[in-house]
């Protein structure tokens, strides 16, 4: 029986999939792949028909063997491991359809001890979750995201975290589609001045030890302009809004996950000061005049810097440095 979730069987199946599209279009034999592959020809069979049964389709020739015609849906997990090499994330994508908000089923799944990297995915949340207990729009054709980590850190590299990941998303939709896309401290990507992609770092741990990070992600990908309701119209824009096109959420996701492990795997040999560099070196709102609703008080001032621990350096109106912890920040016009 060929194991259809998980470990080997998915693993087979990737490489099966890498060594039949590079064939271009023609047909590999059974006989070929299972001396690549090191396995047998039923096994091949089997694997196949799984494939099949996943939306990809395949032909096969009882002397030709196996071409593939057609892939599935851009977003389905293997479509995107296929790209993929990283090293953690991405080990594991689960893809879900509508729920309530993938920051919880992260959640559960790494209660129950789902390994680091593990991605879960959906296509809709009806109870999407932002920032200081914010809801998240987030609507079919959106990129909705959240991944389990496990940092081998003390539980104040959220920071760190949240700060890594807004440089991954900027320079994914940078590289991606060329748009304009820059960093609002702490995480926000914005166009033009609004909002395209948000992210929420949450954190389950001890005293003085981690257990997991679940790191959620939400880019507005494909969603029309018009579909945005009312009070976010003026601040919230899509990728498709901006580009007038489709994007392939897939390949989106291949580069977010792509730039976060290489950023991780900084942050844990070079430590957080790598990532503030990155978070300087990204196109970011230090420079502007801005505003920032923190705790208790409104604070207008020039954005100068971030400082050793990722906190927000303000020079204020009257000449002082104010660093900010937690905070909304606008661009003043
Ligand atoms: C914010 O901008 O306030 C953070 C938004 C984070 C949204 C993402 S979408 C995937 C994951 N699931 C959620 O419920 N929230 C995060």
């Amino acid at each position: 029986m060929v194991n259809e979730t998980t470990g080997t069987g998915c693993e087979t199946r990737l490489r099966l999939l890498r060594a039949v599209e590079a064939y271009g279009g023609e047909f590999a034999s059974g006989e070929e792949l299972s001396r690549k592959l090191l396995v047998s020809r039923t096994s091949i069979w089997k694997h196949m028909r799984v494939l099949r049964a996943q939306g990809y389709d395949i032909e096969s020739h009882p002397r030709r063997g196996y071409r593939l015609i057609s892939c599935p849906n851009d977003l389905s997990s293997l479509e995107v491991r296929k790209t993929l090499s990283c090293s953690v994330f991405g080990c594991d994508i689960q893809q879900l359809g509508r729920v309530e908000s993938t920051q919880q089923e992260a959640f559960r799944m790494a209660q129950r001890g789902a390994p680091a990297g593990t991605v879960v995915l959906a296509e809709e949340q009806t109870g999407g979750r932002g920032r200081v207990g914010r809801s998240f729009f987030s609507p079919r054709g959106g990129l909705w995201f959240s991944v389990i980590l496990r940092p081998p850190l003390q539980p104040q590299v959220c920071l760190p975290l949240s700060l890594m990941a807004g440089v991954a998303v900027v320079e994914a939709i940078r590289s991606l589609t060329k748009l304009p896309a820059v960093l609002k401290w702490p995480n926000d990507a914005l166009i033009g001045g609004r909002k395209v992609a948000g992210i929420l770092a949450e954190i389950v741990a001890e005293t003085d030890a981690v257990r997991f990070v679940i790191l959620g992600i939400g880019v507005n990908a494909n969603i029309p302009a018009d579909d945005f309701p009312a009070e976010l119209r003026t601040i919230a824009t899509s990728l498709e809004a901006e580009l007038g096109c489709d994007v392939s959420r897939g390949k989106l996701l291949g580069a977010i996950l792509e730039n976060l492990d290489r950023r991780y795997s900084d942050l844990l040999s070079l430590g957080a000061e790598s990532v503030f560099d990155a978070w300087r070196r990204c196109p970011n709102v230090l420079g502007s005049r801005i505003k920032v609703h923190s705790v208790n008080e409104l604070v207008h001032g020039l954005a100068l810097d971030i400082d050793v621990d990722g906190a927000l350096l303000v020079r204020t109106d009257d000449g002082a440095v104010k660093r900010i912890i937690v905070g909304d920040v606008s661009i003043n016009e």
